[in-house]
């Protein structure tokens, strides 16, 4: 697969991705991805949040050369965002995880490789050209842990994430409903299922269904990837452990709370990523914006913060980078860019996105994403930032 990809012209919005993968992929694929904990309102939720901040046009700036790189960690990025870690991401389309990884190797912004990826973290790396960042869970055996931070380093990784939102899978409503679990179960639902939707199951068909590469490549006894497995001993002893066994960077994935911030900041932690998950954990749980400025008054200003869950735009990052983030992620829309059209929908959206990025920011008067601060948000809006 080239870096020469052109762009899809059935996408021109987010919603568009969002309509055509609904179409084209298994009612069980698109809930998978689509979904939410609980009562399934907080994905969106978190969109709306950000959607309530507006931003305030500026004139008169000289806006005519604008710069977008941005410099995370040792990094220099071409972009303020990257991809967040998605597990199975090839159920959106087989070679999902390829196209994502050279989508971020084209553009120069890093791509997570989750510990249940569809594809072995050193084809990830390869794909990417290095670009990868790579994620885990603690559960299961730790020997396996471990076994993937020396595969990690092994290869080149440079940046481990460690999500610990998820002590305990919530329950995801349509994946109940629609017989959704790993490993995949086919009955005749899904069968008709699967019938109705040709084009996505002659290639999965063809092409093998997803597996959790990482675990089948496991030489570390008979890995299998159990979604539903609890993940709930892990505590602040864990993260000393993960500290000790991973000398560069390390990402705290899934922190809304000052509390648990200070204290992450406090053991050594490189960054923390505020997020809830995209709302498919705590349904419950505010908006992830909103816990962004609390966050970065706890971490101070030059801590490294990153942020997703309901990023859908280039007006989004802008909103994130305002509210104290150094660094965006994107989730969903990956997935649904891929469902609607393959690599050219992926992409057409990061296209629209930044594009979106460049011209909003010339709008709100600046010509460096660098400068974005709160300055950018209309006075009514401020008032949500509680730094
Ligand atoms: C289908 C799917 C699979 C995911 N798998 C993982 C995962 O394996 N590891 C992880 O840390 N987060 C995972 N996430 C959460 C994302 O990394 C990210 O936090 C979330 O999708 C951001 O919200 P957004 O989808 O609204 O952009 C997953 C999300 C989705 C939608």
């Amino acid at each position: 697969m080239s870096h020469n990809i052109k762009p899809s012209t059935k996408i021109h919005t987010i919603n568009d991705a969002i309509k055509l993968s609904k179409k084209r992929l298994p009612k069980l694929v698109f809930d998978f991805i689509d979904g939410a904990s609980g009562d399934d309102k907080l994905a969106e939720i978190n969109s709306f949040a950000l959607d309530q901040i507006r931003l305030e046009p500026k004139v008169f700036r000289n806006v005519e050369k604008r710069i977008l790189s941005k410099k995370f960690f040792d990094f220099d990025f071409d972009y303020p965002f990257g991809f967040a870690p998605m597990g199975m991401t090839n159920l959106s389309w087989p070679e999902a995880d390829k196209m994502i990884a050279i989508e971020s190797s084209y553009n120069n912004i890093p791509t997570c490789v989750s510990m249940a990826s569809s594809t072995t973290l050193e084809d990830m790396f390869n794909f990417s050209d290095g670009h990868s960042w790579m994620q885990i869970y603690i559960f299961q055996s730790e020997e396996f842990i471990m076994e993937l931070l020396n595969r990690a380093k092994n290869i080149g990784y440079k940046v481990l994430i460690l999500t610990v939102d998820v002590p305990i899978l919530s329950r995801r409503a349509r994946d109940d409903r629609n017989g959704f679990g790993y490993p995949f179960k086919i009955g005749p639902k899904q069968f008709l299922d699967f019938a109705l939707h040709p084009q996505w199951s002659l290639t999965t068909l063809l092409k093998g269904s997803p597996r959790p590469m990482n675990y089948v490549t496991s030489k570390t006894g008979d890995q299998i990837f159990r979604r539903k497995e609890s993940r709930g001993a892990t505590d602040w002893d864990t993260l000393k452990r993960i500290r000790d066994a991973w000398k560069d960077k390390l990402i705290i994935k899934g922190v809304m709370n000052f509390e648990d911030a200070k204290k992450i900041k406090e053991s050594g932690a490189d960054a923390i990523q505020v997020s809830n998950h995209g709302g498919r954990q705590l349904d419950s749980a505010t908006a992830a914006i909103n816990a962004l400025p609390v966050i970065r008054k706890t971490v101070g200003k030059d801590f490294p913060l990153i942020f997703d869950s309901g990023i859908r735009s280039g007006s989004d990052i802008l909103r994130a980078l305002a509210f104290g983030a150094d660094f965006v992620m994107l989730g969903r829309p990956l997935m649904y860019a891929v469902g609607a059209d393959g690599a050219k929908g992926l992409r057409r959206i990061i296209n629209l996105i930044k594009e979106e990025l460049s011209t909003n920011l010339g709008l709100v008067g600046l010509n460096n994403i660098n400068e974005v601060d709160e300055k950018i948000i209309a006075e009514k809006y401020l008032k949500d930032i509680k730094y």
